[in-house]
Formats: C-alpha cells, sequence, structure tokens
C-alpha cells in the first residue's frame, strides 16, 4: 500500500516555502510607466489612480531614480502634450516632454532600460489612435508613417525600446523599416502584441487625457472573447521584427499570457497590469476591504507564474520596496 503524499510537510516553514517555491517575483522583472508633461516641479495626482501622478520632466526623472535605486528594471514613457490636433503632430517633435524626459533619464539615471509608447492617442484632439478616414474608422495609409515618425524621434532621444500600442495592423514592420532607415537598427521593438478593447483602461484615459471623443477601439484593439486570435496576432508582430512582446491587460488574460508563453518560447514576453487593475486594489485597499501589500504581490506573481517574464505596472516602485523588505 503506497502512503499518501503529504504536500503540507513543505509548507511547514517560510524557509521550507521559499526553497520550493516555484515563481520568484523580483524588482528586476517590473517596468514603472510613467506620465510626463511639460512644467517644472509638477506632480499631479491622477483621481482615480492613487500614488500615480502626471509629473514634469524632472519629477519623472526622480521618479524614474527612485525606481532604479530599488531594482526595477525599465519604465515605460507616456506623453501628455500642451497642444492636440487632427494629426497628432506632437507626438512627433524632438522637444515634447516625452523625448526630454528620454533624455534627462538617459543622462541622469543611465542603468534603466527606457521604453516610449507610441501612439497618437494621447496626441490628438479626438482622440483616437491614428488618422481616421471619412468612414470613422482608422486609416492605414496616413496613420503608419505618422508612427513610424514618432518611434524614430523617440530614437533619436535615446530611447531604447519604443512600444507600439496601436494595435493598428503593420504598425511593428513599419516601425522597424523607418528606425532602421534613420540609422537606429540598434533599438529594439517591445510589441503590445495581444491588446485587447478592454474596459480596464478606464483610469488611464483620465491620467493620459487620451478617451475618444466618440467611438471606442473595438474596430482595432482584441475582442475579450479571443484567444486563438492571440496567437496570430503574435506571429504577425514576430515575422515584422517585434523584440518582445506583450499582452494586455494582465489578470483577465493569464490564459492568453499562457498561450503566447507556449507558442513563443524563444520571446521575452511581457505583460501589462493595467491602470484598472491597479484602481481596484487600490480602491479596495483604501476601504480596509483586502491587504494592499499582500493583494498586489499576489497578482504581480500570479502574472509571472502564467509565463510573463516583465510586468509593468504602476506597483513597480512599491513593490520593489514591498521585496526588499522581504515580500
Ligand atoms: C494607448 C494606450 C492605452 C494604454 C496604454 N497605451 C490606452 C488605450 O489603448 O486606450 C492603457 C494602459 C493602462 O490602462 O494602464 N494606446
Ligand atoms: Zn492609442
Amino acid at each position: 500500500m503506497p502512503r499518501p503524499d503529504r504536500p503540507m510537510r513543505l509548507r511547514r516553514t517560510s524557509a521550507l516555502r521559499g526553497l520550493v517555491r516555484e515563481t520568484r517575483l523580483s524588482p528586476a522583472d517590473l517596468v514603472l510607466p510613467l506620465f510626463v508633461k511639460d512644467g517644472d516641479g509638477l506632480r499631479d495626482e491622477i483621481t482615480s489612480m492613487p500614488g500615480v501622478y502626471q509629473l514634469s520632466v524632472d519629477e519623472a526623472v526622480r521618479e524614474a531614480a527612485r525606481a532604479g535605486r530599488l531594482g526595477v528594471s525599465g519604465v515605460l514613457l507616456f506623453g501628455i502634450p500642451q497642444h492636440k490636433d487632427a494629426e497628432g503632430s506632437a507626438a512627433t517633435a524632438d522637444d515634447e516632454a516625452v523625448q526630454r524626459a528620454v533624455r534627462a533619464i538617459k543622462a541622469e539615471v543611465p542603468d534603466l532600460a527606457v521604453v516610449t509608447d507610441v501612439c497618437l492617442c494621447e496626441y490628438t484632439d479626438h482622440g483616437h489612435c491614428g488618422f481616421l478616414g471619412t468612414d470613422g474608422a482608422l486609416e492605414l495609409e496616413s496613420s503608419l508613417p505618422q508612427h513610424v515618425a514618432a518611434a524614430v524621434s523617440h530614437a533619436r532621444a535615446g530611447a531604447d525600446l519604443v512600444a507600439p500600442s496601436s494595435m493598428i495592423d503593420g504598425v511593428v514592420g513599419a516601425i522597424r523599416d523607418g528606425l532602421d532607415a534613420a540609422g537606429f537598427g540598434h533599438v529594439g521593438i517591445f510589441s503590445y502584441a495581444v491588446k485587447y478593447a478592454s474596459a480596464f483602461y478606464g483610469p488611464f484615459r483620465d491620467a493620459a487625457d487620451s478617451a475618444p471623443v466618440f467611438g471606442d477601439r473595438r474596430g482595432h484593439q482584441m475582442d475579450p472573447a479571443n484567444a486563438r486570435e492571440a496567437l496570430r496576432e503574435a506571429a504577425l508582430d514576430v515575422d515584422e521584427g517585434a523584440d518582445l512582446l506583450m499582452v494586455k491587460p494582465a489578470l483577465s488574460y493569464l490564459d492568453v499570457i499562457w498561450r503566447v508563453r507556449e507558442a513563443f518560447p524563444d520571446r521575452p514576453l511581457g505583460a501589462y497590469h493595467v491602470s484598472g487593475e491597479y484602481a481596484m486594489l487600490k480602491a479596495a485597499a483604501e476601504r480596509g476591504w483586502i491587504d494592499e501589500r499582500r493583494a498586489a504581490l499576489e497578482a504581480l506573481t500570479s502574472i509571472k507564474r502564467a509565463g510573463a517574464d516583465i510586468v509593468i505596472t504602476y506597483y513597480a516602485t512599491e513593490a520593489a520596496e514591498w521585496l526588499s523588505e522581504g515580500g
């Protein structure tokens, strides 16, 4: 008669649990998103994202340095322009907040990876991710060159990676060609390959002031009901030259993270724990309904366990601090 297995033996002490832990979350896995704008000494808190701010470039450098000191690997920059128009022309300007923040962070925190979000929705007056055709849908021919120009401008400022987030067909290939032609063959592409049309982006759109004035993004972002289609999206981006892949959001899509990890074992994979996911934890914690530290670390660990190598999260600095104290 075989004896019954007793898994509890290995859970008896913290040391034993540590010994058999399968997934380890470390500060180096994390990337911190930052919202940057013009001005000096500005830290304007975003109401729906406690602890997250719209920052002037000088303050963004301080946030980046703090994250870097705690072992966070990178920052992901979003810009809030002073001026919006139909073409999102500020997105391609070398002296805009994102471009200046890239230069300042690379100069003052050189060990941090600097990633820039490449999209037009923060820069267009209509809030859509590209140019609109007469039917109100995104028009590829005109939108792609503007994405390329933004990416090249970020590369010129010194970005290590550019992260196209618009889910417009062909954007990765167009940016790869554009970067290469401009002499930026060394700049990598962190593609938002699998991005769903999600309600969990709500707080971000307050933060970045990028909500569409009319309509929504369901014509280009993925349907939350689809998982097999994620593999098709990821394969396209790999063919077009993506160096890293991303799934977004994270927690409602752990199965998708797992599938992409299995299908593309040789690609670094990131997952974006998005604004709504962050806001839910903060809101419940503020009411005393959950233990924030444990819940946040559990959420971030589950994203790694599902197969992500990199977790993009507004919790990056706080989580790195908690991890340095032993989790
Ligand atoms: C821009 C962009 C969005 C996010 C990242 N890049 C919003 C959107 O697609 O509407 C969402 C990030 C978050 O919610 O934290 N295309
Ligand atoms: Zn967009």
